[in-house]
């Protein structure tokens, strides 16, 4: 990579928001907090959202013309970056032949067949969002064993299921929400919630419950409390417990599937720990860029779902062919180089943001599952975050004014502290010159804020 010696960014400081602004004024008069995802709202980094009028390779436009260097990839879904010309194609080529009929078709068995070859999954079944995926997983699981209660850890976040809606990650980090109203009682009664990377709080868990325990569910390595990965053997330990007390495990790879090796998680240490999943869970990369998610895993587990066993699930939208289409182009253009690029860009941005951290006297700590990292704005002298607790200790003020430092240097980063920050294979050496380029003034405006203002 080459750094130009006199790098002058586009800025969105020098250009108006007005169009963004005009339209998020028009947006919260027909829809809550003017979005359809909470955090894209702003609200922890306050400002004004930017309405994107079109998106290429790692860049974003938005509808005020402006720029930016995209590190959101749409949380993660555009491993190869956007309007890819070769998922467009195939797109457009879908299209063409209608866009959903409620019968079964070509694309669908395609994508089931080259997930089933990449990942340790005998069967799989598709759906429309991660959220769809989990809540499938955790009711399979409970048919499947007759048992109720359900293991999850905290800062883990696998959609917005009811039961699952505890010491959530993600957007309920970024807003300290610790639970949420509309959830009944009864559905988190179910729900077991431990600290992440910790086997004693495990034992004791299945000591008490363990015949009652009908599965465990985690991030096969966390990222939406920011990253923080399993300890060494800790998934490992997950699955043995599971295994000795007849329970599931469940590990949702919404976020590291297809996107940090071509499996997942499970591919970067699953045959050296010699490991494996009972059913696993995916999303975001496998849509390439629509709404299609999955969950699969062991024959004689699948075989309990409908309408081959008693335990219902379905989607008029399952399947859909555009959407698999689109998935299946993403997943066979996604070849080792890509991961091999994506890792090396990671490691670029990753190693220039902590050096300039470092050179403005910032205390962070980075983290990586391959190309998933992600920043945490800590203490002096914390050089770990190995749990929720330890990420929730961060300083979000610090964050926020980092944030909008890259913002005005056109650079887009997730809007909250909690986040995995996405490269795609279409960065290249001038997206990173330009967020390199960004980082040392990004720095300082967090240096600038003190330590206690969150
Ligand atoms: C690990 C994990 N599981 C599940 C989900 C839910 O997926 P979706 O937003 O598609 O419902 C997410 C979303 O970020 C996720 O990161």
């Amino acid at each position: 990579m080459t750094v130009s010696p006199d790098p002058v960014p586009p800025t969105s400081a020098t250009r108006s928001t007005a169009a963004s602004a005009a339209l998020f004024a028009r947006a919260h008069a027909v829809t809550p907090g003017g979005v359809n995802s909470p955090v894209r709202a702003f609200n922890a980094v306050g400002g004004t959202p930017r309405f994107v009028e079109r998106a290429h390779g790692p860049y974003l436009v938005d509808v005020d013309g402006t720029e930016y260097v995209d590190l959101v990839g749409s949380w993660g879904p555009m491993l190869l970056g956007h309007a890819h010309p070769a998922v467009l194609e195939a797109v457009h080529e879908a299209v063409g032949r209608g866009t959903s009929y409620g019968t079964p078709t070509r694309p669908e068995v395609e994508l089931a067949e080259e997930i089933v070859a990449r990942t340790p999954v005998d069967q799989v079944r598709l759906v429309s969002s991660g959220t769809e995926a989990t809540m499938s997983a955790i009711r399979l699981a409970r048919g499947f064993t007759g048992r109720e209660l359900v293991v999850k850890f905290a800062g883990c976040y696998h959609g917005h299921v009811d039961s699952l809606l505890a010491q959530a990650g993600s957007g309920l980090a970024t807003l300290s929400v610790p639970g949420t109203p509309g959830v009944p009682a009864a559905s988190t009664a179910g729900t077991i919630v431990l600290p992440y990377n910790d086997p004693v709080a495990l034992e004791a868990a299945f000591a008490v419950h363990g015949d009652r325990i009908a599965a465990v569910i985690t991030e096969a390595a966390p990222g939406n409390m920011g990253v923080v990965p399993p300890a060494p053997g800790f998934n490992q330990l997950l699955a043995q417990t599971c295994a000795q007390h007849g329970a599931l495990f469940v590990s949702d790879e919404v976020m590291t599937g297809f996107r940090v090796t071509r499996s997942g998680h499970w591919g970067l240490d699953g045959a050296v720990e010699g490991w494996r999943p009972d059913l696993l869970t995916f999303g975001k990369v496998m849509g390439g860029g629509f709404p299609a998610a999955a969950f699969g895993g062991r024959a004689d587990v699948m075989a309990r779902l409908s309408p081959e066993g008693p335990v219902y699930q379905a989607g008029t939208l399952a399947g859909n062919p555009v959407a698999t289409t689109a998935g299946l182009a993403t997943l066979r253009l996604a070849t080792d180089e890509v991961y091999a690029h994506l890792d090396k860009v990671a490691q670029v941005v990753r190693e220039a943001t902590s050096a300039a951290l470092a050179e403005a006297g910032v205390p962070h700590v980075t983290q990586h599952v391959g190309n998933m990292f992600s920043v945490f704005f800590t203490d002096e002298g914390v050089t770990e975050v190995r749990d929720f607790a330890a990420a929730s200790a961060q300083h979000t003020g610090r964050f926020r004014a980092f944030f909008h430092a890259m913002l005005e240097q056109g650079v887009y980063l997730p809007p909250s502290a909690f986040e995995v920050w996405f490269l795609s294979a279409a960065h290249d050496d001038r997206a990173l010159d330009r967020i390199v380029a960004a980082l040392p003034a990004a720095a300082r405006a967090a240096a600038a804020v003190r330590p206690g203002e969150r």
